[in-house]
Parts: structure tokens; sequence; C-alpha cells
């Protein structure tokens, strides 16, 4: 069953039933004011940092679920509603919510009243806009009552939700005019403040969430409401809200624009008061006054829309399969960008407290935005390295408002340096800024520590050299980039968590072929880069190491058919079908294939048809098999999830693509493509009820085979599982490769496409690339031409920045 649809011309997604299997979400912003919205309005929002500064409240594991949002409410007689139907739930004779590019409208229909409102975060502006169109269709006179509402949050979303003897005598909040200001904290040690605003003299407002809602009573019926009469409450304590109330009038035909301001400001500490000792509102005027005006708002939104159009138009692809052409286009490459602004912090599966930016995640996914932002991808480079270690080691994860390493999860994941080869490499081959090799960048933050970006490369790459094991295998250290494979962990205490818990690396044995893989292929990249400067004698001892791995690899890490997982803390095969469960896992074979190990031996071969016979389903391909049934606890967490689910045989869609690229290395586009539709969201969108999350953004898991419910996916939004697909399809499967010197065309596709055009713009150049495919071809260019001419390989060298290239292949 679908409850929406795609509208491509205006690149959104249209839910005409509120009613979805699971809230349907988006993001608004994407600098430092960041909201998530439902489609239903719930949601919360914040300011650079989804823990420390959280504005506004909402109730993860609630029930209902979704509940806490920007809610606007409906008076008029007796009878409530909202917009978004939620939360009053009054039937609406029409609803409609429509996420697009950094935006949400929601349009609801009753008794002939139609309210329309539109969300964004304009650019450069640390706050949102709500904007509200009443229009009465009816023949009579509307009088209605509107009530806006915001529940602030006290600013750290973790103590917000625990210190209620503190919290609950700190709230602090002032009115003035339309304005309502939260200032919970600002006399002593903060030094900023939030407000909401409406661009018209109210009649009423509410600042203290009893007062407004009643004790007793739930989002759905709040007694201001209700009885139709704001109490004009200021909040002493307690629980703040933002609730303003205008009374509006509206003749038959007639309509009228409310604009509300969401807004959050920081004074410099000599500022914080102004000249009375009161807070200083300066820059909350100065905000409310670049949008007191219909037209300043719908000139913001076009600016936005604008820059969406901007970013998305880097890549476009025509292949005529009109499901893989919107993923492409549109929402794959904006869920790139949202993975790129949160990381894993905020999502409906995660609460934005316990986790910032993951080393190895932020890494990953500047493959799938690098070709939209690259200034803002060269930040995250420097950011990211700066949380690194003098010997290559590194935070798992930095606070986005510190950018300090996370000592809370500290470090040890062996495998976290090397995806800083692969994401700095990525950089350098979109743009060609080698400079960014130069510039020095602290250890742990410490100034004085500063060496060139480069060498942190080169003590990335020697970390995995330095912690091999007893078969020159590298060492896994706490995990490697699956979380859950604990080797070293041997928690019995279910008070301990999994990921932090002290382990026991010391004389361990556990290796792993994941983390050998992917030496392999970044080490390749290093390599390259080496020689790409000069660096003849360091690319020879890097490639010199990369070759022993390579050997390593196939003397013992071959389980005869597939490549196997791990070696554990004892020594003992993983993955391999000496064992009775995790016989055989995908991150290695994925990784090893990519790498092309064993490819002449037919090693790659045979591993990918293991994975194909033994993981792959009818939803995707799982991540192990058989799955673990009890707990084992020398490998952890892995084995704690029921089968089917997570780490434990779920399909881990972020690692799927590791098997298609490996596929298209051997050049099977039938399967490539094969697998790469299976995970899709667009192709699920007629089993949304089985499905549950959004048909429009990937899903970190979809249950397995193994599963109760196979095909239920869930954690959406926030994966590696969005850059890895982008950068799967873009660079692998359409086979538009940059590199150093310019972009490598060598699609591997299925047989029966005939042909396809991309537009891609690489270093200030635009090249509309046609392939075509008369003799059903997976993989192999046959002739290619730039501008009419004959070229002799399939590499386009970098063109005269502004030019139009016109590229012709034939496969
Ligand atoms: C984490 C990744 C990790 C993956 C597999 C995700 O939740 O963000 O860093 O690689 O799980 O365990």
């Amino acid at each position: 069953m679908q409850y929406g649809f795609f509208d491509d011309e205006r690149r959104e997604y249209v839910i005409n039933n509120p009613r979805t299997p699971w809230p349907w979400i988006n993001y608004l912003g994407n600098e430092d004011f960041f909201g998530l919205i439902s489609n239903t309005a719930g949601g919360y929002a914040f300011y650079k940092d989804a823990k420390f500064r959280r504005l506004t409240r909402y109730r993860y594991n609630n029930v209902p679920t979704d509940s806490g949002g920007r809610y606007f409410y409906i008076r008029e007689g007796e009878t409530i509603w909202n917009p978004g139907w939620k939360p009053c739930k009054t039937e609406l004779e029409s609803y409609e919510c429509r996420h697009g590019m950094g935006y949400t409208t929601l349009t609801g229909v009753h008794n002939g009243v139609k309210a329309e409102l539109l969300f964004f975060v304009p650019l450069q502006t640390h706050g949102e806009v709500h904007k509200l169109t009443l229009t009465n269709q009816g023949s009579g006179v509307k009088r209605l009552q509107i009530f806006s509402f915001l529940e602030w949050a006290l600013w750290n979303a973790a103590t917000d939700m625990e210190n209620f003897q503190r919290n609950f005598s700190t709230g602090e909040v002032e009115v003035e005019g339309s304005v309502i200001y939260h200032k919970t904290e600002y006399r002593e040690r903060r030094n900023h403040y939030a407000f909401y605003s409406v661009n018209q003299p109210i009649d009423g407002f509410d600042t203290d969430r009893e007062s407004f809602f009643g004790l007793y009573n739930g989002f759905d019926e709040p007694q201001a409401v209700m009885e139709g009469k704001p109490r004009n409450s200021v909040a002493h304590g307690w629980s703040p809200i933002a609730s303003h109330c205008l009374e509006i009038e509206l003749e038959p035909g007639e309509s009228r624009e409310l604009i509300f301001l969401f807004g959050y400001a920081e004074n410099d500490p000599q500022e914080k008061w102004d000249n009375g000792g009161a807070l200083n509102k300066r820059k909350a005027q100065e905000m409310i006054a670049r949008f007191d005006s219909v037209e300043k708002v719908d000139n913001a939104f076009a600016v936005l829309r604008t820059y969406w159009d901007q970013l998305l138009g880097n890549f476009r692809v025509k292949t005529g399969e009109e499901k893989l052409d919107r993923m492409v286009n549109i929402w794959n490459q904006y869920q790139c960008m949202i993975t790129f602004c949160f990381s894993r912090s905020a999502s409906y599966f995660e609460s934005g407290i316990g986790r910032g930016m993951g080393f190895r995640d932020s890494n990953q996914d500047l493959l799938g935005f690098v070709h939209q932002i690259p200034e803002r991808a060269r930040e995250r480079i420097i950011d990211i390295a700066s949380t690194q270690f003098p010997d290559g080691s590194c935070y798992h994860q930095y606070q986005p408002l510190t950018k300090k390493g996370n000592n809370e999860i500290g470090g040890g994941f062996n495998d976290d340096p090397l995806w800083l080869i692969l994401g700095t490499t990525a950089y350098v081959k979109e743009t060609g800024d080698f400079a960014i090799l130069d510039q020095s960048v602290p250890f742990d933050n410490e100034s004085g520590t500063e060496v060139p970006l480069f060498d942190h490369l080169t003590v990335s790459f020697d970390h995995v050299i330095n912690h091999l094991g007893p078969h020159g295998l590298p060492l896994i250290g706490r995990a490697d980039w699956n979380d859950c494979l604990n080797l070293n962990c041997f928690s019995d205490d279910p008070n301990e968590s999994f990921q932090t818990t002290e382990n026991r690396s010391e004389g361990s044995q556990a290796e792993s072929l994941m983390i050998a893989g992917l030496f392999v292929v970044s080490g390749r990249d290093y390599v390259e880069l080496c020689n790409r400067l000069g660096k003849n004698e360091e690319a020879a001892r890097a490639l010199h190491h990369v070759n022993r791995m390579v050997e390593t690899v196939k003397q013992h890490g071959w389980d005869g058919e597939w490549f196997l997982r791990a070696y554990d803390y004892n020594g003992h095969k993983i993955g391999s079908k000496e064992n009775i469960e995790g016989q055989i896992f995908i991150e290695s074979n994925g990784w090893c294939s990519m790498a092309g190990i064993g490819q002449e031996e037919g090693m790659t071969e045979k591993a990918l048809d293991a994975v194909k016979e033994r993981l792959d389903c009818e939803h995707g391909i799982v991540l192990n098999n058989p799955p673990y049934t009890r707990y084992y606890i020398e490998y952890g967490e892995i084995s704690s999830y029921p089968p089917g689910y997570k780490e434990n045989a779920g399909i881990f869609c972020h690692n799927n693509p590791w098997v298609i690229i490996g596929e298209t290395v051997l050049g099977r586009g039938d399967r490539a493509w094969e697998y790469f539709r299976k995970i899709c969201p667009s192709y699920s969108e007629a089993i949304s009820d089985l499905h549950k999350v959004e048909p429009y953004v990937y899903a970190q898991m979809i249950a397995g085979k193994d599963a109760f419910r196979p095909g239920e996916a869930k954690n959406s939004w926030l994966t590696g599982t969005a850059a890895w697909n982008f950068y799967t399809i873009s660079q692998y499967i359409l086979g538009i490769r940059t590199t150093y010197d310019g972009l490598i065309i060598d699609p591997c596709i299925p047989p029966e496409w005939e042909h396809f055009h991309v537009t891609r713009k690489f270093r200030d150049s635009t090249y509309h690339i046609t392939v075509r495919n008369p003799e059903k071809k997976m993989k192999g260019v046959k002739a290619i031409t730039l501008n009419g001419k004959l070229l002799s390989d399939n590499m386009i060298p970098i063109q005269p920045p502004g030019s139009e290239c016109k590229v012709e292949v034939t496969l």
C-alpha cells in the first residue's frame, strides 16, 4: 500500500494519508540551525549540536509515537483541528504533506477553512520560518482562533530529560509584543536565547506549559485552546513553552498569511545586556525584520529552492528507469547532504544525545556529497583529522559544537584511520585541491602538534601495519566497521556498553579481514596519491605493505569458497564453514572483492557467488549466515540481536554496495543492478506497509530472511548507505569515476539497458555523457569521443574551466 507519491517535477514526496506506518520525516536547515519535522508537524530543532543546544522538546519512545512538535491549533466554534491532522486528529476534509528539499508543507482543510503551513530554515539564518496561510473556502464569514505552540528544551537534551530537581526551577521567559523569548540560564553562564515571534499583534499568549494544557491533558486537548482563552501565563520554572493566540476573521474567499519565526541568537559576553540591564534582543529583532513580510519570506524560500537546484544540478542522470532517476537526481543526493549535516546524531531513531560525528561515518559520508559542496567537505576533513592521535588512532566520534573528540566513547576501532585516506583522496580527486594536503592539522586538537594533512594519512596507513596480528592480518581492536563484532569485549554484565567497555586487546589474536580488504583498497589510494605527489619512495614502501597484505589474505583469509570474516581473541576462525553459525559474512567478502584480491585465482568470483547463494534474499543481502541464535560472549553485541535484525543477519544496507562494487569489478552488471534495486527505497514504495519507513530515503537496516518480519526497515535517514549507494551508482554502475587527472568512464550495467545519459559537473566544467549499449554488453568501453574526437582510452582529461563537453560512449 502507498501513502503518497513522488512529485519529481517539484522534487517532493507527497503524503496524502497522515496515518503513515511510521512518522515520515524531513530535515530542515543545512548549516547551523537544524530541525526534524514529521508529516504531522512532530519533531524538534537544535543549533549545531543535537545534544548541547537542543531548542525544543520531543518525546522519544512515547505513546502515541511522534509527540511534540511545531503545532498550530485552529479553533472554530467548539472544534479544534490541526493542519497536519495531529495532535488533535480531528478528521480533515483533505490532508497533504509535501516533503521537499529543506522544507515541508502541510495543508489541511476543515469545514471550509484551508490552512497551509510552510516550514523552512532560510539560508544563513539561525531560525525557522513557519508561514501559515488561511483561506476561507466557504460562503460565510469565518471567525477563528489560532494558537501556535512550541515547547522549549532547556538547551542540553540529556539533562533536560533527567535533572528535574534543577530543571523545574530554572525556566525563564520574557514576552515583548508578539515575541516570546526563552532565556533559561541566560543570566548566568549562557549567552544565547531562543525566540518565537509572529508578524502581527497577538490577542494573548502562553509560556507556561501547565497553564496552557492543564496538568492532566495531552497535546490533543490543550485547555487554553479548548476554552478559547489564552492564559497570558509567564513561566517561572517548570516547563516553558511558547504559544501565540490570534483572532482571525475571514470573509468568504479571503486569505490571510501569518509569519511565525522561531530563532536562536548568541550574544557576545560583553553585549549580553541592553542599557537597561535586560536581555539584549537586537539579534532577534534583526532576524525578525528580515522575515516580517510575505514578500521577504517568499524571496528567502525562492533562494533556498535555487540553492538546492544548484546542489542537485552537479550530477543528473536519465536512464529511463523512473524510480532510479528520481533517487539519483533527487533523494539520494539529498540524503547525502543530510548525512553530511547530521552524521548519525539526530533522527527518529537516534535521540541526538548519544552520538556526535563519527570518524568513519563522516569520512564515508564525504563520498556522497563531495561533488555538491567541496568547500564544506574540505572543512569537514580538517575537523575529522584534528581528532586523530599522533600514532594514527583516533576518537571514534567528536561533538559538532566543540569539534573535540568524545572521551566517553574514546577510540580503538582499528578501521577508523583508514577511512580518512578514502575521504581525503575522494575530495582531492573531485576538486584537484592538492593544497589541502599541505594544510597544518593538529593531533587531538592540541595546538603545537600540527603537521601537514598528508602526514595524517601516513599515520593512518601505518596504524594498520603497526597493529598486525599473528597471521599478519590487521588487529581488530575494539571493533572494525561492524561496531557490534566485539571480539575483545567478553561482556557478561548487562550494565556495560559493548561499545565502551574496556576491551582486552592485550594478548588478543583478533584480526579482521574486513580491515584487510579496506587496507588494500585505501592503501592503493594512498600509493597512487604518493606517486602523484612525487613521493616515490613512500609509494614504494606503501605498495610493498599493500601487496604483502594481498598475499596474507590469500594465505590466511581464504576459507575455500569465500573470505573469512575474522580471527577471534583465541585465533579461531569467524565466518568459516568450520563455524556452526556465522559461516559467511558480507563485509570481508565485499571489501576483499572490491580490492580484487585473488581475482586471477578465481577467489573474487567464488566469494561473490557464495554471497549470492547464502546471503542474498528477496529484500537485499544479509550481513551474515546462518545468524547467531545464542549469545557468544567472544563475539559480543552481534550475537545479542535476534536473528535477522541489525548486525545479526539483518540487511545492513550500508554494506550491500560493497558487494555491488565487487560485482562491477567482475563486470557482472546484471547482478550489480539486481542488488542495487533491491534496497533502493523508491522500489519499495508499493510495499510501504511492510517496509514501514520513508520510501524516499535509505534505511540503515531491512530485516533479513531470518527475521520475524523480513522486509521491515528501521533507522531511516542517517546511514552511510546514502553515500555508499550514491558512490556506487554514480562511479561504478553508471561508471563515471573521478580521478586526479580526469573522469574515467567505465559503466557496468544490466545488458538490457540500451542507453543512458549523465550530466556531471567536474572541476568547473560540465560533461554531457551519453552511453549507448547496442550490443547488450554489461561492461567494457568500445569507443569514446570527446566533442566528436575519438579518445585513445576511456579517460576524459580535465577540460578548461567553463567548458561544456559532449562525451559519446559506446560499450
Ligand atoms: C554506525 C557505523 C557502523 C555500523 C555497523 C552504524 O550504526 O554508525 O559506524 O559501522 O553501525 O555497526
